[in-house]
């Protein structure tokens, strides 16, 4: 065998053989490089194996297997970066698709300031970069910290390689004495074209689009290799600071230029909506001109005091928006539809193509929705469609082309039995999806719901991927959460899977031994009960703060005409059918068995509200009615959490406070019955001081 030989000179027996030979080569060069830090060979090198590989198994299919070394990404696993806790979130942004979505979002703020009509809200207007955003700390004047963004709370140490960008000065003048800056990291499609060239002639990796290629940059164990790589910065933001940036996102942006930090030339300022929308064309027009991809504009509330107001609701700031560009389309052929179960047993339907590049990036799945998308565009195997991928969001199929239907193709018929365990898959009466009736006894929704409960915003124990999920489940090392807290028993059997030895189990056992201790609202998101999102995990959290009595009341509930459950569809934001998903998640015997069970082997910590001794209202329920004056609803309500109170949608006895506005009816009324203290917006105001 000779690696240059054509692979379709190849027998399938000589063909098995150098696969064989191939993969065993790779491990052991992952092994050196990812696990004991000490590569045996260069990265070209390395390379032109994984190449051989991959052109052997495209040439011979029936060799590639699920978790082989063909499947395993390149990048360094990020266990090889320190981790940074950001000392303040790094968020991420809303998006607009729609002028109309714009207009909603002006005027959202809007409301929530409580403005008058003919108060202007100038906006910042700037383009969105399709990089990697990285927090910049300076103290004193010296750049001190570079980090990933990561899940926004935790990111990656990446100072040294940052430190190789000569858009990042490494001292500034006349800062405050901390100051952390936040931006994108990006390659422009010129910087792009000639690093792939290159690549290429080394016969190394090469990039799928300018952000994959910035990615891998950055996150290089040896900051020579992100030296030589072509890295820029625009930036655009802050995190912790000693003292205010500016009184005005304008101001800030010229600040941060006069530090030596570069931000983006097509920033505007807009005196309102039209002008947003102005912008936004002004810019998709020359997008394609530009040395450097965006996906939309980014609108921010000029004021940093009006910023500071509004807040942030989950990850994103109310402050600002992203207003993305039209998603960009191609035409390919559909050749398959699978269908995938999720966590909760709902079936999707996944068309399967040709692979196409739209906007840049190669794709070959997209998403079909349901069965009624299906059957409304009457999307048929081997039709020719037209797909459209915006932003990050999955591709969809838009269209079918009728003109190319090849003839005898048959109207799709969706299936009504789980394709992963058989059972029956049923469609209740007003859902959309069918649902795969197996519950426990579905690998799928197992499988599903193993991979949520590892999954960052959850218990976040990184080195457990979806591939090793699927394959610790397959091989019964982990059957339920629960189990993960034992593989430390079952070394021997996980050293013996692919891609396991000893360094990277000890990192597994040592993740999993600081997950032990975890915060209520994790544990509550982790265990992936259907609507129950971060945002609902962080309210169930804050009201009962402790996981027993959240546990005991989720049973008690069970009766609708308990108090348990008046309590629980009392918390704002909780409706009727939420509440339904979760008792009917405490009611499921082995549900109730496996949180138990986790419940001895962890320490889930009790609700930390925000130190909020001071606070008057600390620990009150309260209720708000009638239209108030001086503050919106949201804003009321934002800040009355803040200072460590519930806000409850409807007065009961243990409603401490109503705060009654203008023409307040009902719920102000039965205050008075129930002998609950009422005040008047000016009353509380005072009151919260
Ligand atoms: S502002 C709190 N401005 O978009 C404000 N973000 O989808 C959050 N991005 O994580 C970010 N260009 O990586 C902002 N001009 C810009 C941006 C920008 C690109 C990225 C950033 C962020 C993501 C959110």
């Amino acid at each position: 065998m000779n690696a240059d030989d054509p692979v379709s000179d190849l027998t399938p027996l000589e063909a098995a053989a150098e696969w064989e030979a191939l993969a065993g080569e790779i491990k052991d060069h992952d092994k050196a490089y990812y696990q004991n830090d000490a590569p045996r060979i260069a990265d070209a090198d390395y390379d032109a194996l994984r190449r051989r590989l991959e052109a052997i198994e495209a040439a011979f299919p029936e060799l590639k297997r699920p978790g082989g070394p063909s499947e395993k990404v390149g990048a360094p696993p990020a266990a090889g970066f320190k981790k940074v806790a950001h000392a303040r979130p790094m968020l991420s942004l809303g998006n607009a698709f729609g002028d109309g979505d714009v207009i909603e979002f002006i005027a959202r703020v809007r409301r929530f300031l409580g403005l008058d009509e003919d108060e202007a809200v100038e906006i910042v207007c700037e383009p969105k970069i399709d990089g990697l955003s990285v927090s910049l700390r300076y103290e004193n004047g010296e750049f001190v910290l570079g980090a990933t963004r990561g899940d926004g709370t935790t990111g990656e140490d990446i100072t040294e390689n940052l430190k190789t960008l000569s858009d990042i000065p490494m001292t500034i003048r006349d800062a405050p004495e901390i100051l952390e800056v936040r931006g994108e990291v990006f390659m422009t499609r010129g910087d792009f074209e000639t690093l792939n060239q290159e690549q290429e002639k080394a016969g190394a990796k090469v990039f799928a689009n300018p952000r994959n290629a910035a990615a891998g940059s950055l996150r290089q164990k040896d900051p020579a290799v992100t030296a030589s790589r072509p890295l820029s910065l625009f930036a655009y933001g802050w995190g912790e600071v000693s003292e205010p940036v500016a009184d005005t996102h304008w101001d800030f942006l010229e600040n941060l230029r006069g530090w030596g930090l570069p931000t983006n030339p097509l920033a505007e300022r807009a005196a309102d909506t039209e002008d947003c929308l102005r912008f936004h064309l002004q810019v998709e027009e020359r997008r394609q001109d530009l040395d450097y991809a965006i996906d939309g504009m980014v609108y921010k509330v000029n004021r940093i005091d009006w910023q500071e107001r509004l807040g942030q609701v989950s990850r994103a700031p109310r402050w600002a928006v992203a207003h993305k560009f039209p998603a960009e389309k191609a035409e390919t052929v559909l050749n398959e539809i699978i269908i995938q179960v999720g966590r909760t047993g709902s079936l999707t339907p996944v068309a399967e193509f040709a692979p196409v590049t739209v906007g840049g990036v190669l794709v070959s799945r997209a998403t079909l929705h349901n069965e009624d998308e299906i059957a409304r565009k009457d999307i048929r195997i081997g039709d020719t469609v037209i797909i459209q991928r915006a932003g990050d969001v999955i591709p969809q199929v838009v269209s079918v082309i009728l003109d190319k239907r090849p003839r005898g193709a048959k109207p799709y018929k969706f299936p009504d039995k789980c394709p992963e365990c058989g059972s029956h898959a049923v469609r209740e009466e007003g859902e959309a999806r069918r649902r795969c009736t197996g519950g426990l006894v579905c690998p799928a929704q197992a499988v599903e719901r193993l991979k949520h409960f590892v999954s960052r915003n959850a218990f976040d124990i990184e080195s457990l991927g979806a591939k090793s999920i699927e394959d610790f489940h397959k091989y019964g090392l982990i059957i339920t959460p629960f189990d993960i807290f034992f593989l430390k028993g079952r070394a021997v059997e996980i050293c013996e899977r692919d891609g396991w030895g000893e360094k990277s189990l000890n990192n597994l056992l040592r993740a999993i031994e600081e997950r032990k201790t975890i915060s209520l609202e994790r544990f509550i998101y982790a265990l992936g009960i259907r609507q129950v999102g971060q945002a609902t995990a962080k309210l169930l959290a804050r009201q009962y703060g402790s996981f027993k009595t959240w546990r005991d009341a989720m049973i008690e509930a069970k009766a609708d005409d308990s108090e348990d459950y008046a309590d629980l569809i009392n918390i704002d934001g909780i409706g009727s059918a939420m509440a339904k998903d979760l008792i009917e998640f405490f009611d499921e015997k082995h549900n109730l068995n496996v949180v138990n069970d986790l419940d001895k082997e962890l320490t889930v910590e009790d609700f930390q509200a925000p130190d909020t001794s001071s606070s008057p209202i600390a620990g009150k329920t309260v209720v708000f009615t009638g239209t108030l004056e001086t503050l919106s609803r949201a804003e009321a309500k934002t800040r009355a959490e803040a200072l460590g109170a519930k806000v409850a949608g409807s007065v009961s006895k243990k409603t401490d406070y109503v705060v009654v506005g203008a023409d307040a009816g009902s719920k102000a009324k039965k205050a008075r019955e129930l002998g609950v203290e009422t005040l008047s917006e000016q009353a509380w105001l005072k009151l919260i001081g």
